[in-house]
């Protein structure tokens, strides 16, 4: 069982877009294998954009329970008493397969101020670990997204993780951008999850037609040649999906570029788990 979460201080990298795919790509790839354990998706980010995207969008019925729901997640975890099973549900995703991504129902206003409610906790960064003891070996994958902060929240999701996949995108300041998630997960390591590892670097949101793009990602190969994973380009397709609710997986032809660059990313995410 891995705990992966997907970090960068930076927003708008594609941590959560990737996160809802590598959530349903893991999901598919577990669901062919008889009596596999499903995925859990977490969302650590108050925006929740991958739980909207999981939940259908905004638009599906199921919303609304999920994201109004009294008990639920963050005040569980402020309260550290635990997962309860009426707080996972179903997300509507992979849409084409019938075992599904789990999902906590959450609570927008309580996400809001989770941060600022662990700080008042004995142990602030380790809450999610303590919160997962109980239920983490029901679950094949857990994929944690993160806001885009280097706070207490994604603190506590790389306490409570065995990988980080970090995604970048490709421009001049991301490799000093880069250098510091590094230095944040090696502090995490040294002094509190000696366990956790970096699972890889991601290129994401890359447009070739971009000279400093190629140039970054030359240099990434220098630096961080064996951290580095498939790129994932900058395409419609991929935003149209998780605007719509749905996993490129479901949205997507199979031979589209979309489709390619995401099941590339999740058979080399697999492939370095030594899950493949
Ligand atoms: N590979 C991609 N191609 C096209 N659009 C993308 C891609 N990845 C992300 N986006 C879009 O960019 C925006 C930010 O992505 P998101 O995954 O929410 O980033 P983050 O979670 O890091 O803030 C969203 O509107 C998303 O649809
Ligand atoms: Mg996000």
């Amino acid at each position: 069982m891995a705990i992966i979460s997907l970090i960068n201080r930076k927003g708008g990298v594609g941590k959560s877009t990737i996160s809802i795919n590598l959530a349903a790509g893991l999901a598919t790839h577990g669901s062919r294998k008889p009596g596999s354990k499903p995925v859990l998706l977490i969302d650590m980010d108050d925006q929740l954009s991958a739980t909207i995207t999981a939940m259908g969008g905004g638009f599906d019925d199921k919303f609304i329970p999920a994201i109004t729901a009294e008990n639920n997640y963050p005040q569980a975890l402020e309260n550290g008493y635990g997962a309860s099973e009426s707080l996972i549900v179903d997300s509507l995703i992979p849409r084409n397969r019938s075992e599904k991504v789990k999902l906590f129902r959450t609570n927008k206003a309580r996400m809001e101020s989770l941060e600022a409610a662990l700080k008042g906790r004995e142990d602030p960064a380790f809450q999610l670990t303590y919160f997962l003891e109980p239920i983490r070996d029901d679950y094949s994958y857990i994929i944690i997204d993160n806001p885009p902060s280097a706070g207490m929240l994604p603190m506590n999701s790389l306490v409570a993780s065995s990988h980080v996949l970090i995604p970048i995108e490709p421009d001049g300041l991301s490799l000093i951008g880069l250098a510091d998630i590094l230095r944040m997960v090696e502090n995490v390591r040294k002094t509190t999850n000696p366990d956790l590892e970096v699972l890889g670097i991601i290129p994401s949101r890359y447009r070739m037609i971009r000279r400093q793009s190629r140039d970054v990602i030359e240099d990434m190969e220098r630096m961080y040649g064996h951290l580095l994973l498939p790129y994932v380009k900058d395409l419609a397709d991929i935003s149209a999906a998780t605007t719509a609710g749905y996993d490129v997986f479901s949205f997507c032809p199979e031979k589209s570029q979309a489709y390619r660059c995401l099941s590339n990313l999740v058979d080399a995410v697999l492939g370095k788990l030594g899950a493949a």
